[in-house]
This record gives C-alpha cells, structure tokens and sequence, in this order.
C-alpha cells in the first residue's frame, strides 16, 4: 500500500530546470530515488537504470524529460517512467513529491521503491482476428512483443524460434559465458503466458506472402496479419580444414548452447584456447577465458584488434588492455587449418598459422563474424534479398515491396539518417539497434502512419575496461580525435569526417557517449574544430528538438 516516506537531508526543493538529484529514502534500507525538475515539473522516479543498474543521476536529462542512462543508452521518460529506448525493459517506477513539514516526501508502496523499478507486467486475453508472428527469438523480438503490449495491442502474438528457450541476454555469452537460461533469460515463462504471448519451438522454413503463412522445419504453418522478421545473424565457420566445424572443441559463440560447448570443455580450466578473430566477440570470449586462469592467445589479420570499426590507434588500446589480463596476441596473421589432437584424433590439437607458426590448441573458438539469417527466404521469389543476404526496408523497417512485412535487427538494411549517414543503407549489428527497431515496429503497428522515433546506434563492450559507442561510420571517417588518457583508460576518440563526428568511443568517461548520442539526434554535435579547440560536450544544454 502506497505511504510517504520522508526523503533524508533534503528540507526542501531547490532544483533548477535540468537539474537530477538522487535521495536516500527515510526507514527502508538502501532505498533511493532520483528527483528531477524538467520544464517546471519536478518528478521522483526510481534511481538506477532497470537494465543492469547504473546510477541514473549520472545520465543525461533532456530539455523535453528524457533521460538518458550512462552505460548502455536506455532511456526514459521521467514523468512516466517509460521506456523510450532499449535495451531497459521495465520502465521506472514515478512517486509522487510532497513537501510539507519542512521536509520532502515521496509517496509509494515500500516494495516498488525497493525493487527500483515497476515491474512490467502484462495480464492479456489476446482476442480478436489481428496476428503478429515474429520469427526469430533475439532482441528485436523482444522490442517488438514488449512495446506491441505496452502499447496496447490486444491482438494474438506468436513468437517462432528455433532457440529453444525464451529470449535471453545474448550479450553475457560473451562477456560472462553464462550457460544456463534462467541466468541469461529476460523474463519468465509466466511472464509471456501472462501477456498472452506464445512462444513455439520451431524454425520458419518458407513464407508464402501472397497467403501471408509462414511454414516450419517440424512441417506446420502459421498465419498472420502482420509478420515481423527477426532471425538475426548465423556465425561463420572458416572454410578451412578443422576449422569449418569437422572437429571436435572447435566453437562459435551465439546462443546458450554455444556457450555450455565452451564452458564444458573449458571444464576446470587450465587449457591452452586459441581465438580467431579479434573483433568484438573473439576479444570479450578471450578476456572473459584468460580471467578464468587459461593460457588464451587471439590471432587476428589486422594490424590491431577491432581495427575496422575502431581505427589501428584505438584497436592497440584494446589490445593492451587484454594483455595486462594476459591474452596473446598473433595480429596480421593469417591461419591455414587446424590438425587434430594426438591423443584423440575427434578434437582439436593445434592451428597452424600460413607463416608456418603452430599454436597448440584444447579448444578453438572462431569469432570471424555473422551473415544475415535468412536462408528460409532465398529461394523465394515475392522477395529480393541483398548481396549480403540482408532485408531492405525503409526507415520504419518496412520490407519494401511487400505489405504488413517488417524486418530488424542483424538481418535488416536500412536507410541511416545519424551523422554522416545521409539516408545510406546500413546494416547494424547491435543489441539496441534490434531492439530499438523493434519497439519502431511495435509503434507502427500501434498507431498505424505514425513517424519512426530516430535513434543513433549504440553499442558496448567489455575489453577488460567498459567500452561505450555510438552513431555508425556507414559514410567512412577520416580522421580520429583522441581526448584523455588511453594508457589509463580514460579517453574520448571521436571519428570524424571533414567536420562532421559521426561517431565516438570511449572508456571510463561516462556520460560521454550518452551525451553524444543526444547531441548527434538533435544535430548539435560540435564540430572538429570546435572540438579540437577544446569544447566540452557536457557544458551544452541539450535542446527538445530531433533533427534527424
Ligand atoms: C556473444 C554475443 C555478444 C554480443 N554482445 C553485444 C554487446 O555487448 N552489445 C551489443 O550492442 N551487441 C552485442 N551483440 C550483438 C547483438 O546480440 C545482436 O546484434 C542482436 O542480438 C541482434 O538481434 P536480432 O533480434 O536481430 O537477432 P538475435 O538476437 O540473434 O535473434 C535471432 C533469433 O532468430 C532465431 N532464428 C534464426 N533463424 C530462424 C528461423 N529460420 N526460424 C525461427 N527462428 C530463427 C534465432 O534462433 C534467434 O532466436 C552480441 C552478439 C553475440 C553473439
Ligand atoms: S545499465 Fe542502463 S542501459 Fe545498461
């Protein structure tokens, strides 16, 4: 039952516009909330991000009452408490401010307050004639289901995956090698059932468009009104002898099951692991392993890790990184196959480098990057895919050419309106860009001719400090302005090109990026000159307008 709690320290509200402050709560342990003032209004809401926790007070507040978390990019309206952007789920609990007695009261039932966040919570009948049926079970699939029912949709909503398992946090298998569902899933199987949301086991094979059915592997069919593609990205296999999954303890990593491969032939640790590839996925698997007391060496063909994306400067960062944890590296360095054990002809024993180098091996993981999953649509003529295997849609993640068909998420080409962007297409792997396309559709489907809500991509990454992006070099870059202390780390590089910065990384500098991706919506990034002559990003008012 909602009460008041007497907010400590705080005799009375003296906030300006703009301004966030967080409070310890009277008589419940550890309970906080964050006080915010946006256009005269001050509101209470819960402290910390419902996505892994950050402090909130350490966010971005905007001028029309977003706020923005520090670490991932979830954001928030402070009045509701909604979520406006992935990758939060739950939105954030609102208490009311009272201020009486010469003290500041907020009130709201004890355990809201505690659990820091209002837990979402659908009770849905699904009823009527509408059907959405997404295929995939991933990111995107849960912007799409978790904004279609926050938003209202009361029709059915049937979720095709061939995971096996209801959506996880695929982003931990990395990070953490979690391998047990309950320990990487959102939401619990009640949690869909309540919300009227089915969940099947299956693998689309065919979508016959004209009929609008989707049929499956186990041989059944599923109609809908609207369809949501959502199938995301296949790992690749190098197509080199050992190394193209003929060998036992050869891995890649993309679901639970992936993940339990590696963990159970990590086994009591101890063993020598090579990594091929040293981009995102090959360097958080090689930093999480080298922890855990294994010998790990990453063998990459660019002069440094991530360099395609990050730039050879800002790669060597993370490549210092990783070898204080001690990861070896092997970079500019091409591989040729693997051989099998001695002592077990069924597994992995070494992989032989083209320069003649023999780097002996317990287990392999390969992390040489993903296609587009979209195999059950390649022989079907009511739609083209692209040179990649890629979907095309357009800024609402409509499949173009089709009708009530939507793609998002690894498997979707869209058109890119972020700096630098200029409406070319672009395909992004990124938790939130899935997911953030999916609440797009979710919308969509809602409210029917409604606007698409701009978001600039945001990714992170653990390379044994918190890597933080955001925006997209889609259009290049040609320059990279470095700010900080890599060696710490503690730095800013801003990608730019001409004038323009059309992304930025950085570690240890929160709400750096937050506040860039704010910018970079509203078209009010500073240029490189400005930069270079020593703007500070935090010292500019962010304005209500969206520019992009
Ligand atoms: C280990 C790992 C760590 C990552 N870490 C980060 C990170 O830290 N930050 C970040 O921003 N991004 C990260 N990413 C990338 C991010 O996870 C993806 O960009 C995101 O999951 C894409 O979402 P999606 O919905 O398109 O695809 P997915 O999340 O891959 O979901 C696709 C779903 O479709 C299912 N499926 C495929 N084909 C079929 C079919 N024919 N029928 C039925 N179901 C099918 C799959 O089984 C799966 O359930 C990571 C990726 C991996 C693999
Ligand atoms: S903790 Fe807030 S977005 Fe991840």
């Amino acid at each position: 039952m909602a009460q008041e709690f007497k907010l400590k320290g705080i005799g009375s509200l003296n906030l300006k516009n703009g301004d966030k402050q967080e409070a310890e709560i009277e008589g419940i342990e550890n309970g906080k909330v964050l006080l915010v003032k946006v256009n005269d209004r001050i509101s209470a809401t819960s402290a910390n991000c419902t996505h892994y926790g950050a402090p909130l007070v350490k966010g971005v507040l905007t001028g029309e009452g977003r706020l923005t978390c520090p670490w991932h990019g979830a954001c928030f309206n402070v009045a509701s408490g909604d979520v406006e952007d992935a990758p939060a789920l739950d939105p954030l609990a609102t208490f009311e401010v009272i201020q009486k007695d010469g003290g500041v009261f907020i009130k709201g039932d004890e355990e809201t307050i505690k659990a820091n966040r209002r837990s979402l919570g659908f009770k849905c009948s699904a009823q009527g004639n509408e059907k959405v049926l997404v295929i995939g079970g991933g990111s995107g699939t849960l912007g799409a289901i978790e904004g279609l029912r926050g938003g209202g949709y009361t029709g059915h909503i049937t979720v095709l995956s061939k995971e096996g398992y209801r959506p996880v946090d695929r982003t931990k298998l990395s990070k953490a090698l979690l391998a047990d569902v309950s320990k990487v899933a959102w939401r619990s199987e009640d949690w869909y059932k309540n919300a009227s949301i089915d969940i099947i086991s299956d693998e689309a094979s065919n979508v016959d468009f004209g009929a609008k059915k989707v049929s499956t592997k186990s041989g059944k069919t599923y109609d809908y009104t609207k369809l949501v593609l959502a199938t995301g990205g296949t790992p690749r296999w190098l197509p080199l002898p050992g190394l193209k999954g003929d060998l036992g303890n050869v891995f890649v990593l993309r679901s639970v099951p992936d993940a339990q491969g590696i963990v159970e032939s990590v086994g009591e640790n101890g063993k020598k692991i090579v990594v091929i590839g040293s981009s995102f996925i090959g360097m958080e698997v090689a930093n999480c392993l080298t922890g855990k007391k294994n010998d790990v060496t990453v063998i990459g063909m660019e002069k440094a890790p991530m360099e395609r994306v990050m730039g050879e400067k800002v790669g060597k960062i993370f490549r210092g990184l990783l070898e204080k944890n001690g990861v070896k590296f092997h970079m500019e360095a091409s591989v040729d196959k693997a051989t099998p054990s001695k002592s077990d002809s069924s597994k992995v024993g070494a992989v032989h480098l083209k320069d003649g180098t023999v780097l002996e091996a317990d287990l392999v993981i390969e992390g040489v990057g993903v296609g587009p999953a979209t195999e059950y649509l390649k022989d079907n003529k009511a739609i083209e895919l692209l040179k990649d295997g890629s979907v095309s849609t357009d800024e609402s993640f409509a499949v173009k050419g089709l009708k009530d068909v939507f793609a998002i998420g690894d498997i979707a080409t869209y058109p890119y309106h972020g700096p630098g962007g200029n409406g070319s297409p672009v395909r992004i792997e990124h938790w939130n860009v899935a997911q953030n396309a999916g609440r797009s559709v979710a919308n969509s489907i809602n409210s029917p001719g409604a606007k698409p809500k701009p978001f600039i991509p945001v990714f992170w990454s653990a390379l044994g400090s918190q890597l933080r992006y955001c925006g997209n070099t889609v259009g290049g870059y040609d320059d990279i302005i470095i700010q900080g202390e890599p060696e710490k780390p503690s730095f800013i590089a801003y990608y730019t090109k001409g004038e323009e910065v059309v992304a930025m990384a950085s570690m240890m500098k929160d709400p750096y990026m937050t506040q860039t991706a704010e910018l970079m919506r509203r078209g009010k990034m500073p240029t490189k000159s400005e930069l270079q002559k020593g703007v500070d990003i935090l010292d500019i008012n962010i304005p209500a307008e969206i520019k992009i």
